[in-house]
């Protein structure tokens, strides 16, 4: 079976591992990867609503959420290359004009748990990303009240997480292109609501159609710099080899530059892997975005990538969101390898198998299923 003219390894199964359930309060059937740091990837079937309830909207945390958070002492500080660093309260963020995004936010290592050879990191299925609108003042205007100096080129976030032991802290930064890019927000809100705590309460960084690391959670300072910040979430974490790499391959530091903007990617929501339906009309669904760029077309194969068939869109659609789409498919009995594959504004297409590197990022290969139909 071909996908393109790139070979399709119709044996290899794509395994998702599932974790025993524990019971996190107010998360709801999500998969837990790690309960140290909590870590919750939601289940593929939920990838199924525009616009992700925040209950299953899943949580990503390098360490321990800050146990303290009194919305009324809270102060983001902005400084470094400014003319005149402020801080500012929750009330003052709210008096700013308030701006609205819908953002599919992903972690730059979701789908890690298929990449082949296994990479070591926490070990995502498919379900590390999720969709919200977000809400709050654009942080260009924020650093406009402080005063940009003309050597300010790169904007560091600082979270409230509490760090244990000598693990480095969580701070990263980003371009002042981007920083001051109109759909880059300190947000507040998701889904109309004050952010929840895992999600970054009282306020986040937002940084649209880029990697989930970009988006500091509990912010607590801003600072303009006049270079990349060096820590250890700029390198060597959150990095992508220039060159391909091979399995195996120790890629120097030097040869590697930050991962910004999302890949294309396609992920099927229904039905399941290893399903078994009745034959008749079947409904194949699911979700596809692009970071920056928009989805043009998404495409099924019934027949394991010998054809493809177009989808349809939803009606649902903003840059920085996902599509839903939907495929309504004839079914006769049989064993099925279901595939979608989506395509970009900027001609990317999904691959057939996902560019292998060191840390497992940025997975995006032809997504598929297995099912059976009676
Ligand atoms: N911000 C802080 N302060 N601490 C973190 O551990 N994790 C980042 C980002 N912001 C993180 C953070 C990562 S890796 C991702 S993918 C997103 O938050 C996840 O956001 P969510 O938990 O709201 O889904």
């Amino acid at each position: 079976m071909t996908i393109g003219a790139v070979p399709l390894l119709l044996s290899r199964a794509l395994p998702v591992p599932q974790s025993g359930t524990i019971e996190i309060p107010g998360e709801d059937g999500m998969i837990v990867r790690s309960f140290r740091f909590l870590d919750l990837e939601t289940p593929v079937e939920y990838l199924n609503t525009w616009l992700t309830p925040v209950p299953h909207f899943f949580v990503r945390n390098h360490m321990h959420e800050p146990s303290q958070l009194d919305p009324d002492g809270w102060r983001v500080t902005v400084g470094g290359e400014v003319a005149k660093p402020i801080s500012l309260t929750l009330s003052e963020l709210a008096k700013l004009e308030s701006h609205s995004i819908v953002n599919t936010l992903e972690c730059a290592g979701n789908g890690r748990a298929l990449h082949h050879p296994q990479v070591p990191g926490i070990q995502w299925g498919k379900g590390a990303v999720s969709t919200a609108r977000f809400s709050g003042p654009r942080l260009g205007d924020v650093l406009e009240r402080a005063g940009i100096k003309p050597t300010g080129k790169h904007v560091m976030f600082r979270g409230l997480d509490e760090i244990p032991g000598k693990v480095p802290p969580f701070i990263r930064s980003i371009p002042i292109e981007k920083a001051l890019d109109a759909d880059t927000l300190i947000a507040t809100h998701m889904n109309g609501a004050p952010l929840a705590k895992h999600h970054g309460f009282p306020a986040r960084a937002l940084v649209p159609g880029w990697i989930g690391a970009a988006s500091c959670k509990w912010l607590t300072e801003i600072k303009v710099l006049e270079s990349e910040f060096a820590g250890n979430f700029m390198s060597p974490g959150y990095r992508f080899p220039n060159q391909p790499a091979q399995p195996g391959d120790t890629v120097k530091p030097e040869d590697t530059h930050p991962l910004t903007a999302l890949n294309v990617k396609s992920v099927i929501s229904g039905p399941l892997d290893g399903a078994s339906l009745k034959a008749g009309k079947i409904a194949v669904h699911g979700a596809a975005w692009a970071g920056e760029a928009s989805i043009v077309k998404v495409e099924v194969s019934t027949d394991g990538g010998a054809s493809w068939n177009p989808v349809s869109l939803g009606r649902e659609q903003a840059h920085y969101a996902w599509c839903l789409w939907t495929y309504d498919w004839r079914a006769k009995g049989g064993d099925y390898t279901i595939l979608s594959r989506a395509t970009d504004s900027q001609g990317r297409t999904q691959p057939a198998i996902a560019a292998w590197n060191p840390s497992g990022y940025l997975y995006n290969a032809v997504d598929q299923v297995k099912i059976h139909v009676a």
